[in-house]
């Protein structure tokens, strides 16, 4: 289809998002909305998935939240399924459902409550997208879709949580990278690599942190006046400001050659060099 000038660049589109009552999730889902895709939201926090509904104004009728935990296959089957039965196939499937580990060193930890929150963090960050891929491919191939899984800059960099986590990031590259050769041609897989941003994102159950949100360090970071030790260190740290990569990697149109690549949008970790201040110029 020629696109007009108006269109969104996913126009006609059918998006599953794991994760996506909050934060990350939810800014890529009101984006999808508003290029033009229908887009299913899979979360396992119903109040949130009710207030996602709201915020979808006058693109409602092209939401569908559905409650779930991404630990369960039946849960991932049941929102496919649901994304299909109401939208009539799936195109895009956004596995991004997550927790941190709050940097908990492996030096502050007992071995009983790291081997609980390897179980626990791995359950939802790497079992939840093996499984939300296992639930989809099927739909996908139907479409010649395209999953886009949300990694981070712990799946290249050390320190951006403890260990648990870094590990738990570095497995999803493994993941975009083994399921993009599985699935090629029909299916492409990327990702894309997020840094820091303000969200909720919760900590394990296990460790009694899951009451706990990043936006809570983020706020201690500002009143201490410190920022990101990024190039980009004045970039936006708003989920939103995040969602565009998200749009590209989606759209046929403008990534139909891109497969097992993982964009960073991160505010240049990998270029920063030995300097403490931010730029390589006084700017
Ligand atoms: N916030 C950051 O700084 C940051 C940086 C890089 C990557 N990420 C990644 O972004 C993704 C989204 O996190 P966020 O920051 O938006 O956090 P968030 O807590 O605001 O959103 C995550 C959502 O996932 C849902 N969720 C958690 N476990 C679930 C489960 N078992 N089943 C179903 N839903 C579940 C939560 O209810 C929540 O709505 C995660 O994969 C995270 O690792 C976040």
């Amino acid at each position: 289809m020629a696109p007009t000038a108006n269109s969104g660049w996913l126009e006609g589109d059918v998006a599953l998002i794991t994760g996506g009552a909050s934060g990350l999730g939810r800014a890529v889902a009101l984006r999808y909305l508003a290029e033009g895709a229908s887009v299913a939201v899979m979360d396992r926090d119903r109040g949130r998935l009710d207030a996602v509904v709201s915020a979808a104004g006058e693109h409602v009728d092209r939401v569908l939240p559905v409650p779930g935990d991404v630990r369960s296959p039946d849960d991932l089957h049941a929102a496919v399924a649901s994304a299909v039965d109401r939208f009539g196939k799936l195109d895009i499937l956004v596995p991004n459902a997550g927790i941190w580990d709050y940097h908990r060193s492996v030096t502050r930890l007992t071995g009983h409550e790291l081997a609980a929150a390897f179980d626990e963090i791995f359950a939802v960050n790497v079992k939840g997208y093996l499984l939300a891929v296992e639930a989809a491919w099927r739909e996908l191939v139907a479409t010649r879709g395209s999953i886009i899984m949300t990694l981070s800059n712990s799946s290249f960099h050390t320190n951006g949580g403890g260990p648990v986590y870094t590990a738990s990031k570095h497995a999803c590259l493994g993941l975009v990278r083994e399921f993009a050769y599985e699935l090629a041609p029909k299916v492409r897989v990327n990702g894309v690599a997020c840094g820091g941003m303000r969200t909720q994102l919760r900590g394990p159950e296990s460790l009694g942190l899951e009451g706990r949100s990043i936006a809570d360090s983020f706020a201690r970071s500002e009143a201490a006046g410190e920022r990101p030790h990024v190039p980009l260190y004045d970039a936006g740290v708003e989920p939103e400001d995040f969602t565009g990569t998200y749009v590209l990697l989606a759209s046929r149109r403008n990534s139909s050659n891109i497969t097992g690549a993982v964009v960073p949008v991160d505010g240049g970790i990998a270029v920063r060099g030995f300097r403490t201040s931010a730029g390589g110029a006084d700017l």
